[in-house]
C-alpha cells in the first residue's frame, strides 16, 4: 500500500522524518518503511556541531553522509539540521568563543556553515540555519534567547551574518529559520508567536536572506491546548512576509492521556489530525516531517517531560513500535 510520500506527493508536497544512519545500518525493517513512506529526509543528530566537529577544524561527517547517500539513493529531498543552534555544541566552542577577538567570534560561527553546507551542495536542498533563536519562557523583553552562546557573543545579528553566509556559501538552498513553542494555544506560545513576528519584521528591514519559517511541531495536547484558528491566523501571519513553511519535527507528547493506549492512540491521531489539516490548508506549507517515523525510535521515549515513568514507548509517531501504521498515521495520509 502506498506510503504518505505518495499522498504528499499527490499534493506537490513532501513528507518525511528524522533518521539516525545506526537505524538505517541495522534495522532493515525500519529502513524499508522509511523508503516507503518519505520522500524528505533531515538527520536526528548527525549534523548537529557537537557530533560532527568534536575538536575544533576536526571534522566527522560520516553519519550524516550515509543518511544524504540513501535519501539521493531513494531521490528523496534532504535537510540539513542545524547550522547555528544554542544546543548539541562541542565543548571546545563556548571557552572559544569568550576568548576569541570579534572577529573571531563570527569566524567560530561561519565556519561551520562555510564547511558543511559545500560538502552536500546539490544533495541537501534546505538548511536550518538558526535553530530556536527565541525565549523559552520569559526572560529578555524583546523575546530573543538569552541563553544562546551566539546571542550572547554577537548579538541578534549573529542570525544576519549566519543568513548571509549560507546564502553565499550555496546560493540554491532554501535557509530556514525553525522554532518550538508556537504551536499551542498558551500564554507562552502566545508570547513566542509575538516575538517570531516581531523577530521577522526587524530580519526584513535589514534585508536578511531568509527564505523559509520550520514550525517544529512537537505537540503536548495533554498540558498545552492546541487552537486549530489562532494556529491557523500564525501561519498566514508568516507567509505575509513571503516565506514558505515546514512542520520540521512533527510528534504527539502522549503523556498524560488515557491509559488505555487504544483510545491514546485515537485522541493523538485527532490532535495530529486538527493540526496537520490547519498546516497544510496554507498554500505556502511544502512539507511534513516527523521526528522520527516508528515509535520505536521515538526520543519522546527517553526525554524528561515526556516520558513514561513505567518505560513504556511513547505513542507519538505514525508507526507504532512494530512498525505498523497507526490511527495518526491514518489522520496524516488524509490530511495530505
Ligand atoms: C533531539 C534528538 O531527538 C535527541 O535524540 C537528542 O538527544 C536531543 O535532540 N528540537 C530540535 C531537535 O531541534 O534537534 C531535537 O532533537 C528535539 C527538539
Amino acid at each position: 500500500p502506498p506510503g504518505l510520500a505518495t499522498h504528499a506527493r499527490a499534493k506537490g508536497r513532501y513528507f518525511g522524518a528524522a533518521v539516525k544512519s545506526r537505524q538505517l545500518r541495522e534495522d532493515a525493517g525500519f529502513t524499508q518503511a522509511v523508503a516507503q513512506e518519505c520522500n524528505i529526509l533531515v538527520q536526528e543528530y548527525e549534523l548537529k556541531r557537537g557530533t560532527t566537529e568534536p575538536k575544533p577544524g576536526q571534522y566527522d561527517f560520516s553519519g550524516a553522509d550515509q543518511i544524504i547517500d540513501f535519501a539521493q539513493k531513494h531521490d528523496m529531498r534532504a535537510r540539513g539540521h542545524a547550522l547555528v543552534w544554542y544546543a548539541a555544541q562541542p565543548k571546545w566552542l563556548e571557552p572559544a568563543l569568550q576568548a576569541a577577538s570579534d572577529r573571531g567570534r563570527r569566524k567560530l560561527m561561519t565556519s561551520y556553515i562555510t564547511t558543511a553546507m559545500p560538502r552536500y551542495a546539490g544533495r541537501i536542498q534546505e538548511w536550518d540555519v538558526v535553530n530556536e533563536a527565541l525565549e523559552p519562557n520569559d526572560g529578555r523583553a524583546d523575546g530573543m534567547r538569552a541563553d544562546s552562546m551566539w546571542m550572547q557573543a554577537l548579538g541578534e545579528h549573529y542570525i544576519d551574518i549566519a543568513f548571509h553566509t549560507a546564502r553565499e556559501t550555496d546560493p540554491r538552498a532554501t535557509l530556514f529559520l525553525t522554532d518550538y513553542g508556537i504551536e499551542h494555544d498558551s500564554p507562552r506560545c502566545e508570547r513566542r508567536r509575538t516575538a517570531m513576528l516581531k523577530l521577522l519584521d526587524r530580519l526584513k528591514a535589514r534585508d536578511v536572506p531568509i527564505d523559509a519559517i520550520g514550525i517544529q511541531g512537537h505537540l503536548k495536547p495533554y498540558k498545552e491546548e492546541f487552537n486549530e484558528r489562532r494556529f491557523a491566523d500564525f501561519l498566514d501571519q508568516l507567509r505575509g512576509y513571503g516565506l514558505k513553511l515546514e512542520i520540521t519535527e512533527f510528534d504527539i507528547a502522549d503523556i498524560g492521556g488515557p491509559p488505555n493506549p487504544a483510545k491514546r492512540d485515537s485522541e493523538v491521531a485527532s490532535v495530529g489530525r486538527a493540526f496537520i489539516d490547519v498546516a497544510l490548508d496554507n498554500p505556502a506549507m511544502q512539507a511534513v516531517l516527523c521526528w522520527g517515523l516508528s515509535d520505536r525510535y521515538s526520543w519522546l521515549s527517553n526525554y524528561k517531560d515526556y516520558k513514561w515513568p513505567d518505560g513504556q514507548l511513547s505513542r507519538g509517531l505514525p508507526l507504532d513500535g512494530s512498525l505498523r501504521r497507526k490511527p495518526l498515521w491514518d489522520a496524516i495520509a488524509a490530511a495530505f
